[in-house]
């Protein structure tokens, strides 16, 4: 089995308004991408990232024009793969021991096995003009992260997709989810938070000095 890590870093990080990328953004000390690849190192035989132009890594593909995209770039470039294990330079809290587990859950039958933590704040459906139409039942959400892990020609299937598929998809397991494929999730912590803003930047800073 040929477990391979990609890892999607292509995004330009413009909620997050710095003056490069977010996933090179230095945080507690390196590089943001460098947390997550020092972790998928230790599980996978070989970690694939997607950069944007004039960045660089140490097995890197160009990323695409939209986060999907730059998977499929990463995918494309190591065929030899039987599982990925996704996960965004965005996400730099993750741990080994996740990692470990998500790759553990790819049981017999299951196509993808992926991080989430149960939603905690009430969700409620609106018409689109702040008008409330429903209140959904909590108890069956689920918040979704990454490492997100595939059967390779699963993740392989649902990413032979057009760019409009792949851009208005906002993680790679609904594409699974959409060919009929089974996902499962692995339960998570919410340690594990994608730093969108600034505040998140903050918080995870304080996270990763305070395991040091
Ligand atoms: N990503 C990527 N290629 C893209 C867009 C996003 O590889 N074309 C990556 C980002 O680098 C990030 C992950 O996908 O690691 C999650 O995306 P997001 O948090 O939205 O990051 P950005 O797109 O960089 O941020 P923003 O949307 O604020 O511009
Ligand atoms: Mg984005």
């Amino acid at each position: 089995m040929s477990v391979v890590g990609i890892v999607p870093a292509g995004g330009s990080g413009e909620r997050l308004g710095a003056q490069r990328p977010k996933a090179f953004v230095v945080l507690a000390g390196r590089a943001m991408i460098d947390w997550s690849v020092e972790v998928l190192e230790r599980v996978c035989d070989r970690v694939v990232v997607a950069v944007p132009e004039g960045y660089d890594a140490t097995d890197a593909v160009a990323g695409g024009a939209s986060r999907s995209e730059s998977v499929r770039n990463g995918v494309e470039a190591a065929p030899e793969a039987s599982v990925y294990v996704v996960h965004d330079a965005a996400r730099p809290l993750v741990t080994e021991e996740l990692v470990h587990r998500c790759v553990s859950a790819l049981a017999d039958g299951v196509d993808a096995a992926i991080a989430a933590v149960p939603v905690t704040d009430t969700i409620k459906h609106t018409d689109g003009q702040g008008r409330v139409v429903s209140t959904l039942d909590r108890s069956a959400l689920w918040a979704i992260q990454t490492p997100q892990v595939f059967r390779a020609d699963a993740l392989r299937r649902a990413l032979d997709a057009d760019a409009a598929t792949l851009a208005g998809a906002t993680d790679d397991a609904s594409l699974v989810e959409a060919a009929g494929g089974r996902v499962d999730v692995v339960d998570a912590r919410i340690e594990n938070f994608k730093v969108t803003s600034p505040l998140d930047l903050r918080m995870a800073e304080a996270v990763l000095e305070q395991r040091c």
